[in-house]
Formats: C-alpha cells, sequence, structure tokens
C-alpha cells in the first residue's frame, strides 16, 4: 500500500473488482496478513478489547488475524469484506468455527447491523483502501460514521494503518463520531532498530502524547520511516450534541 494517498492510483485498492480479482489469483499462496501478525498486536487488542466482546472485523480479507483471536480466546468475531472471493475463502476455511462469521458487505453502508451492536471494531488496513479509492474523503465518512453508529458507548474503534495524524485525524477525529483518541506507533514487522539509536528505552506500548490539534509533538523521532499508528478511538458514554 502506498504511504502516499496522491500516488495510491496506481492499485484501485477501493475497488472491490480490484480485491475480487487478486483474492482469485493469490488463492494459491494461502493467507496474507497485511502491516501486522496478531502477535505484535496481541498487547493492543487485548488490552482494549475484553475476549467477551463482539468483535466486528471490518475489510477482513483473507488475514488470520481472527482465527488467531478466537484461538487467544475471543468469543464473537463478525467478519465483513467486500470481496465476495475472499468472504467465501474465508467461510469455507472457518465454516467449523462457530466463533467466526462472514458475511460480504460494503463497510461504507452496514445498515443491516442495527445501531450500537458491537462492543469494537477493528479496521487494519480498510480505511486504508478506501483512502484510495474514488472520492476518498466521502467513503471515509461513510465508513466511519457505520463506525461510530454500530459502536456500543464505551465500545472503541481499532485503526491500523500507515497514516500518520496529518493525513488520518481530519477524518478520523471528527467531533460527530463522538470519540476519544489514543495513539500508538509501531514497527513493521523485522526492522532492526539502528545501533545509534538514541531512543534505546522507547516502549511502542506508550501512548504518544498528541499535541491539541491531535498531531504528532514536534520532537516525535520515528525510528521506523515504515512503522504503522494504531488509532484507538474510544466511544464516550454521552451522545454528541451538534450546534
Ligand atoms: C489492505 S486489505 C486488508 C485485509 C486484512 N484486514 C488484513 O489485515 O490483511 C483491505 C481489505 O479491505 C477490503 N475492502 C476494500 N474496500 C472495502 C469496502 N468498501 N467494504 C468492505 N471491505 C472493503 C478489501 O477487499 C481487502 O480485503
Amino acid at each position: 500500500m502506498y504511504r502516499d494517498e496522491s500516488a495510491c492510483n496506481t492499485y484501485n485498492y477501493g475497488d472491490a473488482l480490484y480485491w475480487d480479482a487478486r483474492y482469485i489469483q493469490d488463492a494459491g499462496s494461502g493467507p496474507f496478513d497485511w502491516y501486522q501478525r496478531y502477535a505484535a498486536l496481541r498487547p493492543f487488542v487485548r488490552k482494549y478489547i475484553p475476549t467477551a466482546s463482539r468483535v466486528l472485523m471490518v475489510g477482513c480479507g483473507n488475514a488470520v488475524m481472527s482465527e488467531d483471536m478466537v484461538k487467544d480466546g475471543y468469543k464473537e468475531i463478525v467478519n465483513v469484506d467486500i470481496s465476495s472471493v475472499a468472504i467465501d475463502i474465508m467461510r469455507r476455511k472457518h465454516e467449523q468455527i462457530p466463533e467466526l462469521q462472514y458475511m460480504q458487505m460494503d463497510v461504507r453502508d452496514m445498515s443491516f447491523f442495527p445501531d450500537e451492536s458491537f462492543d469494537s471494531v477493528i479496521d487494519k488496513g480498510t480505511l486504508d483502501s478506501l483512502m484510495c479509492g474514488t472520492n476518498a474523503p466521502i467513503s471515509a465518512s461513510q465508513m466511519l460514521g457505520e463506525v461510530s453508529r454500530l459502536l456500543k458507548p464505551g465500545g472503541v474503534y481499532m485503526l491500523i494503518t500507515y497514516g500518520d495524524p496529518t493525513v488520518r485525524m481530519p477524518h478520523v477525529n471528527r467531533p460527530v463520531y463522538n470519540w476519544k483518541i489514543e495513539l500508538y506507533n509501531i514497527p513493521r514487522p523485522g526492522f532492526q532498530k539502528p545501533v545509534d539509536s538514541t531512543s534505546g528505552l522507547k516502549s511502542y506500548l506508550e501512548p504518544i502524547p498528541l499535541t491539541e490539534a491531535g498531531l504528532l509533538p514536534a520532537d516525535y523521532v520515528m525510528e521506523d520511516p515504515d512503522s504503522h499508528f494504531i488509532y484507538i478511538c474510544k466511544k464516550t458514554e454521552t451522545k454528541y450534541i451538534s450546534g
């Protein structure tokens, strides 16, 4: 996936036909997890998402993440994806795992589900795909509006993305969604700290103290330029009152 969204038109990541073709082509190569595997994300998932939660995995693709979560004790994960090819593959693969459900669905319209029907929503690379499609800002606001609607008060939307706050906060941090955001940054798998690294004691498990505008502090050092961000968007208990 491109980190600079001005260059992502080369692939139609926002297009269902692109993903269907890709999953057909990759059918023999087995599953693939974008960005990060569950093992690396586990500290965040376990911290913010209790195992008894009803979880919605948006844009599940053919990743192993949901299966790994069930092995780790999660009881109910509803997986949706716009690609019917990916959903058919995953439904067949996991038909003996009742904790996993699969449904073909566009995340911009999840009206099938009633309001406040999930405790948590996990998104690994799906908002990023929409940001590479046509009408990206509209698609993003449709998707995020749906995610906010589906979350119970106190529920968490966990967004795993390559997008830093300058490109993601304008979409994610809108009062209408009624959530408070914490941000983490983790290196890509296999990243080796430079030998002259000065931030030897830095813990990736600590949230980044954001500026008033929700941006990275001016002195923030990102050791791995290809690292990933985890946005924890916690829906507040009270309803947002506009005006
Ligand atoms: C970058 S892949 C990530 C897949 C998986 N979450 C992972 O971590 O490996 C993006 C996924 O989003 C799906 N997708 C793209 N646009 C979508 C939409 N509008 N509604 C639902 N899923 C969509 C694609 O089919 C693809 O499986």
